[in-house]
């Protein structure tokens, strides 16, 4: 039988990757009460904003208001984008404590997401990633389409390698490897992982699953098997990226935490109360999002039922 961890650590990224293409504008006030009701449920690493070019990402224009209005608590720690020096110096007149670079294994999804190159972006993070350690910051890396990209197809184990040795080579505490468009099955993830776990520790290592095929839950489980223990997910399963057509939203908080709970690992993060986040967002949009257990619980509460029961 595999022995499972007894603990795993998520990492919410509902505030960014999950509000980053919705389409309406979301009030700065909005999002504060949401970030706030997600710190209330437990979650202490959220991803809260970008310092990308507000043109390409008008919804988070407001990232240097919105962390400047956050609240700050013992064990939270809020990170937000940055993807070049620019985005370094807005990110720290903001006071931020953690930030993250994000390239791809695609030179075609680069190009579309950063306009750079995968080699160039590589050489913009240099200096942002040692510039933001001397600040006192700490930094996460992504690299997206791990296992699909939706502009040139399937991604060898062999073209993530290189890009996840490059950023563990300059200092960035956790690579978080990004199923973009959500299309991986667990023995996608196996063969990828395998090879990136004989150069790169488990616990360096975050896995970020978006659900348009609906099998994020599926490659949790082969990620815990094989000793990951951080996994990124959006409450209610907001999101998508807007350069990754057809991408849904990243796996649903909720559904990661009933799955991991009933699989006897702990998050230190409270259903019910996550379900209010989630619930209050919901409101916002004015539509269903699509976590199943948001749902479920939503439906318990018609009943007369709250939703921390
Ligand atoms: P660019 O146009 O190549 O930038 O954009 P540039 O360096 O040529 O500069 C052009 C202008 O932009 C200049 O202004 C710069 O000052 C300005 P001008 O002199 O013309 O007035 N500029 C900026 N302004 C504000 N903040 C900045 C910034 N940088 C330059 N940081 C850039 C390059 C990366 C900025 C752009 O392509 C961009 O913002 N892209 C956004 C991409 C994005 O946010 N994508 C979604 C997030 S990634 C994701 O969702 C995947 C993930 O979830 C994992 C997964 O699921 O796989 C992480
Ligand atoms: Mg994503």
């Amino acid at each position: 039988m595999t022995i499972l961890p007894k603990q795993a650590r998520i990492v919410e990224v509902g505030p960014r990757d999950g509000l980053q293409n919705e389409p309406e504008a979301i009030s700065t006030e909005d999002k504060r009460r949401f970030i706030h009701l997600l710190v209330a449920s437990g979650l202490q690493q959220i991803e809260v904003t970008s310092f990308v070019h507000p043109k390409r990402i008008p919804q988070l224009a407001d990232a240097a208001d919105l962390i400047r209005s956050l609240q700050p608590h013992p064990g939270v720690t809020y990170s937000a984008l940055v993807p070049n020096m620019k985005g370094l110096e807005r990110a720290q007149e903001t006071g931020i404590q953690r930030i993250a670079v994000f390239t791809a294994a695609s030179e075609t999804f680069t190009q579309k997401n950063i306009n750079m190159t995968i080699k160039e972006s590589l050489d913009t993070f240099r200096p942002v990633i040692e510039g933001g350690l001397a600040l006192g910051m700490s930094v996460r890396a992504y690299v997206s389409t791990c296992w699909v990209c939706p502009y040139e197809g399937d991604i060898a184990p062999e073209q993530v390698l290189p890009v996840v040795q490059a950023l563990a080579g300059m200092g960035v505490d956790e690579i978080s490897l990004g199923d973009t468009i959500g299309a991986a099955v667990p023995t996608d993830v196996k063969r990828t992982m395998d090879l990136l776990l004989t150069h790169h520790p488990a616990d360096k290592l975050a896995l970020h699953f978006h659900d348009t095929y609906g099998t994020a839950l599926a490659n949790v489980v082969a990620g815990l098997e094989m000793g990951v223990t951080t996994f990124d997910a959006s409450a209610g399963g907001l999101g998508g990226c807007p350069y990754a057509p057809g991408a849904s939203g990243n796996l649903a908080t909720e559904d990661l935490v009933y799955l991991l709970t009933r699989m006897g690992v702990e998050t230190g993060v409270n259903l019910g109360k996550l379900a209010e986040a989630s619930a209050f967002m919901q409101g916002v949009l004015g539509r269903r999002l699509p976590s199943k257990q948001l749902q479920r619980l939503m439906a318990n509460m018609e009943t007369g039922a709250s939703l921390c029961s």
